[in-house]
């Protein structure tokens, strides 16, 4: 078997083995197949496509890359839920205490934000003292007593994914539905959940632009998690404009602890509650996903979640009293203000060129070691449909850095269009697929 005749055999629109699948997933991983090779595999993937076999060998060949976690020591149903990334989207921080307090274990390995997408784990590490390193032992042992640890993923989490992520970043083949179901799922079913609920974005500011896409991508990871024997939901979920009104790290966690709170956004508490519901249902504690959301909704109502937030904040070390005072977390930064140049009715909000904004402020990083400042991010005060008055405060750019501000000004200017009338409201849950 050689690289020449599996990129070739692609090229021309067949079908790859389960053998010629693995030799290139190990092959490159052990580094005997050269970045050429598998760019050109990629690129041949991209056009060609996978079919659902192909897929299913080569998610499996990549989870195997490396380690393979065991969970069973965690008591019940653990269930995992991820998003394929979005602009200010922290419903992590969000639904993981709800569902842990309706009894759900949540032991979830997260990862950092690249490009204009957020991470997690750079959002709780904003969190004075918060360690997202906890050992094997320790994360289990966590989940057991308060229902709820997240750690980084490491390395060792399907290295397949890591190296062939960070190629098809520089050669423009990310967005190919087979290729992204294998490397999520890869990963998903290598960190050793029971259930996956898993957040498909769609819109202008996610990889699956449109709802049709979007679909296809849902069901071909709902396909793999249900063949690998694991309750599988995808909820596809709106990414027009950035989920809620805040895009950074501290500010997120500020928004997330809001929502906690009672006091979040409608479409960021809207769907935290629904993907809840759903990991709630999947973790068996529901008989349906409206009754897994009406627990939900007691679990937020009674400050339950927020008491579980806390636990977890303190569990790994963080300042729990952020818990009741979350505003401290962004108090001792800059500041500068975008207002209107022109009077309207916002029509739209490109989420990339937001999620760019705020990377340019601080938050994010153009390679995975660079430093990132917990406190930049953008506020947005006004969002599509709202009404506004040339002058009138459409955002808030928050960081260390004038000058790194001043150019998050002016690409998150370049994210607002007017019009005479708001567009139509679409809900954040476009559909579910079970
Ligand atoms: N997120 C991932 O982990 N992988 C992809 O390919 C796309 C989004």
């Amino acid at each position: 078997m050689n690289m020449y005749d599996i990129i070739f055999k692609k090229r021309e629109g067949d079908v790859l083995s389960r053998e010629e699948i693995q030799y290139f997933v190990e092959g490159y991983t052990g580094g005997t197949i050269p970045d050429y090779q598998a760019s050109a595999l990629l690129m041949a993937v991209f056009f060609r496509g996978l079919n659902s076999r192909e897929t299913f060998l080569l998610t499996d060949a990549m989870r195997h890359s490396g380690d393979v976690i065991d969970l069973s020591a965690v008591h019940g149903v653990k269930v995992d839920k991820h998003s394929t990334g979005g602009v200010g989207d922290k419903t992590t921080l969000i639904v993981g205490p709800i569902a842990a307090a309706c009894g759900i274990p949540v032991a979830k390995m997260s990862g950092r934000g690249l490009g204009f997408t957020g991470g997690t784990v750079d959002k709780m590490e904003a969190i004075p003292g918060f360690r997202t390193d906890l050992p094997r032992e320790e994360f289990i042992a966590q989940v057991n007593r308060i229902g709820l640890a997240v750690i980084g993923q490491t390395g060792k989490i399907a290295p397949a994914d890591k190296k062939l992520y960070a190629l098809r970043d520089v050669t423009a083949t990310v967005d190919n539905i087979g290729l992204i179901t294998a490397s999520i799922m890869s990963k998903k079913l290598a960190s050793g959940a029971d259930a996956i609920v898993l957040d498909v974005k769609c819109g202008k500011g996610a990889f699956m632009e449109t709802e049709e896409e979007a679909i296809q991508l849902g069901q071909s990871m709902v396909d793999i998690g249900t063949a690998d024997g694991k309750r599988t939901i995808a909820l596809i979920t709106d990414m027009n404009q950035p989920l809620g009104r805040a895009v950074g790290n501290s500010i997120e966690v500020m928004e997330a602890i809001h929502t906690l709170q009672g006091e979040g956004p409608d479409d960021i508490t809207e769907l935290s509650l629904t993907l809840a519901g759903y990991m709630i249902y999947a973790g068996e504690k529901a008989t349906s996903p409206e009754q897994g959301r009406e627990l939900a909704e007691r679990a937020l109502a009674s400050g339950q979640a927020l008491i579980k937030f806390e636990q977890f904040v303190e569990a790994q070390g963080g300042d729990p009293g952020i818990a009741k005072q979350p505003d401290r977390l962004a108090e001792e930064t800059g500041k500068t203000e975008l207002r209107a140049k022109e009077t309207g009715i916002i029509n739209g909000i490109q989420a990339r060129s937001i999620g760019m904004a705020s990377q340019h402020a601080g938050a994010g990083r153009e390679k995975i070691e660079d430093p990132i400042d917990p406190t930049a991010g953008i506020l947005l005060h006004k969002k599509v449909g709202d009404k506004v008055e040339k002058g009138d405060l459409l955002a808030v750019i928050y960081g260390t850095s004038a000058e790194k501000r001043a150019k998050a000004v002016i690409e998150a200017e370049s994210a607002y269009t007017f019009g005479e009338s708001a567009p139509v409201k679409k809900p954040i849950v476009i559909k579910v697929l079970v």
